[in-house]
């Protein structure tokens, strides 16, 4: 079977540096481009507001209990008003949803529309939303390993997932 070319960027085994000069970020973004992955909303509410994010980085962790994990940048802003609520939801995009993942990453103000306003910030229209009470949050280097257990799911319509691959929002097909 032949290999596809590697990105210049990505050393492989043959070619690896040695331990102590270190892996650039720059290497390690590029290699995980290579993992796809799903594309959902991480959102939290005070009761007054709704902040929300675009997050890739999710992951069942177990079935029972049922844990879920999101790995939050902490620099992000909403990080300190998810630990101070401890609630949150993680809601899973459709394909026909790519602008408002978009929306949310680039933090645009129409981005919220869409959120339920009352109770836990579910997006209507989600593939599926989970409703999580946080459970622990660990550190994970420059993010934040956020660990919730599900309290409820909500399923939504019969559609396609919005994937994320190579840097690019993608369809099943
Ligand atoms: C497809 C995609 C996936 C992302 N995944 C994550 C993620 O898993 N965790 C994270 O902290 N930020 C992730 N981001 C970045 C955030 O959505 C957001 O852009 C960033 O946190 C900026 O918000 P801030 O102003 O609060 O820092 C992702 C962005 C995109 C476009």
């Amino acid at each position: 079977m032949s290999r596809r070319p590697i990105q210049p960027t990505i050393r492989t085994h043959a070619n690896k540096a040695a331990p102590e000069e270190g892996l650039g970020s720059d290497t390690v973004r590029e290699a995980l481009s290579y993992w796809a992955s799903g594309v959902a909303i991480l959102a939290v509410s005070d009761g007054d507001e709704i902040d929300a994010i675009t997050v890739s980085a999710f992951s069942a962790v177990s079935l029972d209990p049922p844990l879920v994990l999101v790995c939050v940048n902490e620099q992000s802003s909403i990080l300190p008003m998810l630990l101070e609520e401890s609630r949150f939801t993680v809601n899973v995009l459709t394909e026909d949803m790519q602008r408002t993942g978009s929306a949310v990453a680039q933090r645009l103000p129409s981005s919220l529309a869409g959120f339920r306003t009352e109770g836990d910030p579910v997006l209507e229209g989600s593939l599926v939303s989970f409703v999580c009470r946080l459970w622990e949050a660990y550190p994970g280097g420059d993010h934040r390993i956020v660990v919730g257990e599900v309290e409820r799911v909500e399923l939504g319509p019969d559609a396609q997932p919005l994937l994320y691959f190579r840097r690019m929002y993608r369809g099943m097909r």
